[in-house]
């Protein structure tokens, strides 16, 4: 049931909070490190892992795609994301060192099981994500970590991803925690930065009405654009596929550092531009270069819409519109990021009258190539 809203998309957003802590309960033990004993591979096998693949489709390739920068940073194993349709069809290299990660909100996906059926004939052990209990692609895996996002209903994945984004947070901060990295006090840190993260995403809910607003202003647009850098360039991927699919509208998202070698020549005037804006503190160098970017693409008549952290007050010159989300650490971005994207497709769909839950062409999991 729709439970009061209109749409079981506008639910399921209003429900990441809970997902989000759904997904961590039980995880984090007193003392602040992880248990991880669903994830049934030994640990003398994950410290001799030499490489980590992720497969994944649509939104889950999203996480894949952050999932990776968590991974190579706090463990330093080297890690690679890649659409699942696209790794069975060529010659990857695996063996018994490998640990591929296959993320699927449904379990159902053609792709990802053909992927990971792939992997595990070439001897690589397979760790699922998945949302969806007792699914085909966990029964496949060696072993699982479900995402507690409950029933996703809406073709657009909104609640699924957050948790996806949090079950690989947990398996790159575990990965470190088991075979000991130089990060060990980052990944204290982090886990206890994780434990109070549903708190931002609903401080970011509770600032939405001026993001509806803005989306219903620009529902007479052709096209909107997404840039970001580092866990802002997936971000700005999720951001495009959101309005695709959802609005029907032409939507791309490229990584910022990228402008200059092409898509800046499609700027116009009052083009709408979202950038997602990394963290000032951090690394500051990448915040300093988007900051340019956004005078860059607004001197050239772009209408930006920039998503910046609480007290980055350098944007502000720049920002046509600006949404404010809570400061968190550089990775965990995303998961306060994305929020304001889903909002903002969700309201344009409705302004363009389409169907939200149930866009054209589209199922919601794709169990046929
Ligand atoms: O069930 P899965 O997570 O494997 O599905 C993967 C994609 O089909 C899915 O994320 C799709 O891109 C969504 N409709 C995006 O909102």
């Amino acid at each position: 049931e729709k439970g009061g809203y209109d749409y079981f998309m506008l639910k399921e957003i209003a429900e990441q909070p809970k997902a989000v802590a759904d997904t961590l309960l039980g995880r984090i033990d007193g003392s602040g490190s992880l248990s991880l004993d669903e994830v049934r591979i030994p640990v003398s096998v994950l410290r001799e892992v030499d490489k980590v693949v992720i497969v994944a489709c649509g939104t889950a390739y999203h996480a894949g795609m952050i999932a990776k920068l968590a991974i190579e940073h706090w463990t330093r194993i080297p890690c690679e994301t890649e659409l699942a349709s696209e790794f069975r069809y060529r010659d990857p290299i695996l063996d018994q060192r490998t640990l591929v990660v296959a993320i699927s909100q449904s379990g159902e996906t053609m792709d990802t099981l053909m992927a990971l059926r792939h992997a595990r004939e070439q001897g690589a052990k397979v760790l699922a994500i998945c949302n969806t209990n007792g699914s085909t692609i966990p029964r496949e895996s060696d072993a699982v970590l479900y995402t507690h996002a409950g029933p996703e209903v809406a073709v657009a994945s909104t609640k699924a991803f957050l948790t996806q984004l949090v079950a690989c947070y947990l398996v790159a901060l575990y990965l470190g925690q088991v075979r000991g990295t130089k990060w060990g006090d980052e990944i204290e840190a982090v886990i206890r930065e994780l434990s109070d993260i549903a708190g931002a995403v609903d401080t970011v809910l509770e600032t939405m009405e001026p993001v509806r607003e803005l989306a219903r202003s620009l529902a007479h647009k052709d096209t909107v654009l997404f840039l970001g850098r580092h866990v802002g360039y997936p971000v700005a991927l999720e951001g495009a596929l959101k309005l695709k699919e959802l609005a029907y509208m032409h939507a791309e998202g490229f990584a910022a550092g990228e402008l200059k070698h092409g898509p800046i020549a499609l700027i116009e005037q009052d083009l709408p531009v979202v950038v997602v804006v990394p963290s000032p503190r951090g690394r500051s160098v990448l915040h300093d270069k988007i900051v340019s970017n956004i005078q860059e693409i607004r001197a050239r008549g772009a209408r930006t819409i920039v998503i910046a952290e609480e007290g980055d007050h350098a944007v502000v010159p720049y920002a046509d519109h600006l949404i404010r989300i809570p400061a968190t650490p550089t990775l965990l971005q995303p998961l306060v990021a994305t929020v304001p994207l889903q909002v903002f497709a969700c309201e344009l769909a409705t302004a363009r009258g389409n169907e939200v839950d149930q866009p054209r062409n589209l199922a919601k999991s794709v169990t046929v190539e």
